[in-house]
């Protein structure tokens, strides 16, 4: 169950049959300017089977508006055909693409995940920090609408197989701790990925004999500890510099021994493999998917699929 936020079951999450079809996969991006909108960009562009339709920043002047490319990055993606807007919406009412990727704000992402369904547009996202409330109404608006929908904190493959790591380990140990260190733009601590992965290992600990947790603040408490914050009895230490991209660590505790799994995200490329799966996948699911795990887990060359092959 703890691949799934948002209460539902994996099964109701797994994605539906194929409906097969090789019609090339029309997508827009949201927050094309940023620097994970930068990479899906390329990637989307590498692929033969996707095609670029639309692309939004609020600092683009928009290819309907009849101004003047806004950037540099404007006038390259119109000068291949790619249209342009500064507004989400008008994007998805012009384009009318099959998929949304969008990696914006947290403030800003519902909005914009809601507007797809809405419009009928199955959205990818990679924008962390969402609140549960939100996740939950995402849910029930891609099922009513009958929609894939994909909204997943860490697309990298590498950290969603720590986390499958994290799981069987944890039953052998009484005590972990979780180290997230990222660059020092990111906004949101801790990170989404330490936060699940505190949950997934938490409530597996082998906690008998009872071993000397240390007290720490609740999740959400007022004021920091030096010890980190306790999610699911679990201390989480963040840490931000630059140079940084994305890292996590679990340092797993038992007598005279200890165990560690750390995972490395060297550049944002790393992401893209798991973001074009889900661009892929999103378009023969109904319903939300919120862990990369499933998603891998139907794929062919996933830890299922590669049962099923001869
Ligand atoms: N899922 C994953 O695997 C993964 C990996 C890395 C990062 N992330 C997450 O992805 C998100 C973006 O990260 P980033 O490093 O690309 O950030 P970034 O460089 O700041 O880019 C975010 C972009 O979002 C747009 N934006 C911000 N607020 C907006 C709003 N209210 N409405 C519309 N657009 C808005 C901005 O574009 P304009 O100002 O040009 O409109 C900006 O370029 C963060 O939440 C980050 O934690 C997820």
């Amino acid at each position: 169950m703890d691949r799934d936020q948002t209460g539902g079951t994996p099964r109701e999450q797994r994605p539906s049959a194929a409906k097969g079809g090789a019609r090339r996969i029309r997508v827009a991006i949201a927050g094309v300017s940023g620097r994970m909108g930068r990479e899906v960009l390329a990637a989307v562009q590498a692929e033969p089977d996707l095609t670029l339709v639309g692309a939004v920043s609020r600092r683009f002047a928009g290819t309907g508006g009849g101004l003047a490319a806004g950037s540099a990055l404007e006038a390259d993606l119109r000068s291949r055909g790619v249209a342009t807007f500064a507004d989400t919406k008008r994007c998805l009412e012009a384009t009318s693409p099959d998929v949304l990727v969008e990696f914006t704000s947290s403030a800003a992402s519902p909005g914009l995940i809601l507007a797809a369904l809405e419009g009928g547009v199955r959205p990818v996202s990679g924008t962390t920090g969402m609140p549960p409330e939100r996740l939950l109404e995402i849910g029930a608006l891609a099922e009513a609408k009958r929609l894939g929908a994909v909204v997943i904190p860490n697309f990298s493959v590498g950290a969603t197989v720590l986390r499958i790591l994290a799981r069987t380990a944890a039953p052998f140990f009484g005590a972990c701790e979780v180290v997230e260190l990222h660059h020092d733009q990111k906004r949101d601590a801790p990170s989404g990925t330490a936060l699940a992965l505190a949950e997934v290992v938490g409530p597996r600990l082998r906690r008998t004999p009872p071993l000397p947790v240390p007290a720490l603040p609740a999740q959400g408490a007022p004021g920091s500890d030096p010890r980190g914050l306790a999610v699911a009895g679990v201390p989480v230490h963040s840490v931000r510099l630059p140079g940084l991209v994305a890292h996590h660590e679990l340092i797993f505790g038992a007598t005279d021994e200890t165990l560690t799994l750390r995972h490395d995200s060297l550049s944002r490329v790393s992401f893209m493999p798991g973001v074009l799966l889900a661009v892929r996948a999103v378009m023969r699911l109904s319903g939300l998917v919120t862990s990369l795990e499933d998603l891998l887990a139907d794929h062919p060359d996933g830890p299922s699929g590669a049962r099923r092959t001869p």
